[in-house]
């Protein structure tokens, strides 16, 4: 097998390069900080760090915002692979793991290998806490949502960058495979519980 560093520089480098030009939400910087999560989690929960830390370089590669076709971009990952690992099964976990650890592809939708979850715990990580909540409003503004909007007088429910807390930020806790990662999550839910408060707080002019 080619040397482990040397694979993991190139895929830093097809994400360094993928990632020009996209959004702040979705950027080769949220991609460094899901590998480094990731080798973290591995190392505390028992997971192969090699394995976890190649799939996070790779896991937004083929993500439906950022490709014409969802199932062109895996196949281009898998080929990638090829040129790189050996072992059928390794390609096979990481091809896995990227296609089911999105949150799109269902809250419940259960992560069998301990690699996966990891993967997924870190991705999920940087949706939370002060990194999450800069995403989500960076997400908001690249999409033309508001921040935020207390009761609409049409009384429709508008999508907002304070709606998505409640949408997604606030549940992800609960998600979280790891008992590392669960801890993390809950200092990162009271962080954002208190970001809240303070936003209304500001928002209705009491602070
Ligand atoms: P992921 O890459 O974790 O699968 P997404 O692609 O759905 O997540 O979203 C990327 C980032 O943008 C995340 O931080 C997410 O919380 C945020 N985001 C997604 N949809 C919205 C939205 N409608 N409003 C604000 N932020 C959003
Ligand atoms: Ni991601």
């Amino acid at each position: 097998m080619t040397d482990k560093n040397y694979i993991i520089e190139q895929a830093k480098q097809k994400a360094w390069e993928f990632f020009k030009g996209t959004d702040p939400a979705h950027d080769y910087w949220h991609t460094h900080r899901v590998a480094a999560w990731a080798v973290k989690l591995a190392e505390k929960e028992g997971a192969d760090v090699f394995i976890c830390e190649l799939t996070a370089w790779l896991h937004d590669l083929p993500d439906k915002k950022l490709n014409h076709s969802e199932e062109e971009a895996i196949n281009h990952v898998e080929d990638w692979l090829q040129k790189y690992l050996e072992n059928e099964k390794d390609i096979e976990q990481i091809i896995e793991i990227i296609e089911t650890m999105s949150y799109r592809n269902g809250e419940n939708s259960s992560i069998s290998s301990l690699e996966g979850q990891v993967v997924q715990d870190a991705d999920r990580l940087d949706a939370i806490g002060a990194i999450g909540i800069a995403r989500a409003f960076a997400f908001a503004g690249a999409i033309g949502e508001q921040l935020h909007i207390p009761a609409s007088p049409d009384k429709e429910k508008r999508q907002t960058a304070i709606e998505h807390f409640y949408d997604k930020l606030l549940r992800l806790k609960a998600l979280m495979n790891t008992g590392t990662a669960i801890d993390i999550a809950n200092k990162r839910q009271r962080f954002m519980v208190s970001y809240l408060e303070q936003f209304y707080s500001e928002w209705e002019g009491k602070l």
